[in-house]
């Protein structure tokens, strides 16, 4: 195990002993949930939520990040003195979510843990396909390859309007929030897009309340996905 305490562990097995539909096409108990949304939406807050409710059933990993490889590549995405061609950081961002999958969310659902991840390849969709103007199919060769075609059997979008997630504050912290409003704005469209085109696996939660409010909300989606006995 790494510093981040994300690399495979050895990690107790919680079975989940319900057989709905899923698509992340390993045969096992486990589950993959993913959290989405805009900078500032909140999201790291629920997933982190998520996570103590389900108890050591889960495993929260963020992106790009989980390992000791991709927390490198993290540091030098999120760097601004770094310049960066778009496509150099859409391959970075591939990069960190192949060492992730295959050492850390693949294991983990084989093993029957709910893996929750603050991000997925939507962010890829959304930040590099969309708002950076690389498109949509390349984004998709790209990250289908890197993860092994791997999709969360659920992904949650925490929508908030983007001038309301500039006044949440905070100080600007890496080149995407130094983007600023025009990019938010592309990117939050985006996943309206990716939404609406996959309303089973995306489902859309308001993010414009109190945490403890969105919170119910992703409760009540995991509910349907794994069944209200998870929540111990
Ligand atoms: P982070 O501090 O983790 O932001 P957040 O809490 O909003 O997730 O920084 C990650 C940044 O990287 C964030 O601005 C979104 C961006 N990103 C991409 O552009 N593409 C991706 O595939 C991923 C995973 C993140």
């Amino acid at each position: 195990m790494d510093e981040t305490g994300n690399d495979a562990g050895s990690g107790k097995s919680g079975k989940v002993g319900n057989a709905l539909p899923y698509n992340t096409g390993i045969n096992a108990a486990g589950r993959f949930i993913s959290f989405e949304g805009i900078d500032r939406s909140g999201k790291s807050t629920q997933a982190a939520l998520l996570a103590a409710a389900l108890g050591e059933r889960a495993m929260l990993v963020r992106e790009p990040g989980g390992t000791s490889l991709a927390e490198r590549i993290r540091a030098m995405l999120k760097d601004p003195t770094i310049p960066m061609t778009d496509r150099a950081e859409a391959l970075l961002f591939a990069a960190a979510r192949a060492d992730l999958v295959e050492r850390v969310i693949k294991p983990a659902i084989t093993d029957g843990k709910i893996v929750i991840a603050d991000r997925y390849v939507d962010s890829s969709f959304a930040y590099q396909g969309a708002a950076r103007g690389l498109g949509r199919e390349h984004i998709h060769r790209l990250n289908d390859w890197a993860t092994d075609g791997l999709m969360p059997d659920l992904t949650l979008l925490i929508e908030i309007d983007p001038e309301r997630a500039v006044e949440r504050g905070a100080e600007i912290d890496d080149r995407f929030e130094a983007e600023g409003l025009r990019f938010q704005r592309a990117i939050a469209e985006a996943y309206d897009e990716l939404a609406t085109g996959d309303p089973n696996r995306i489902q859309r939660i308001d993010g414009d309340r109190e945490p403890e409010n969105v919170a119910e909300d992703v409760a009540l989606h995991v509910a349907a996905l794994i069944g209200e006995g998870a929540f111990a």
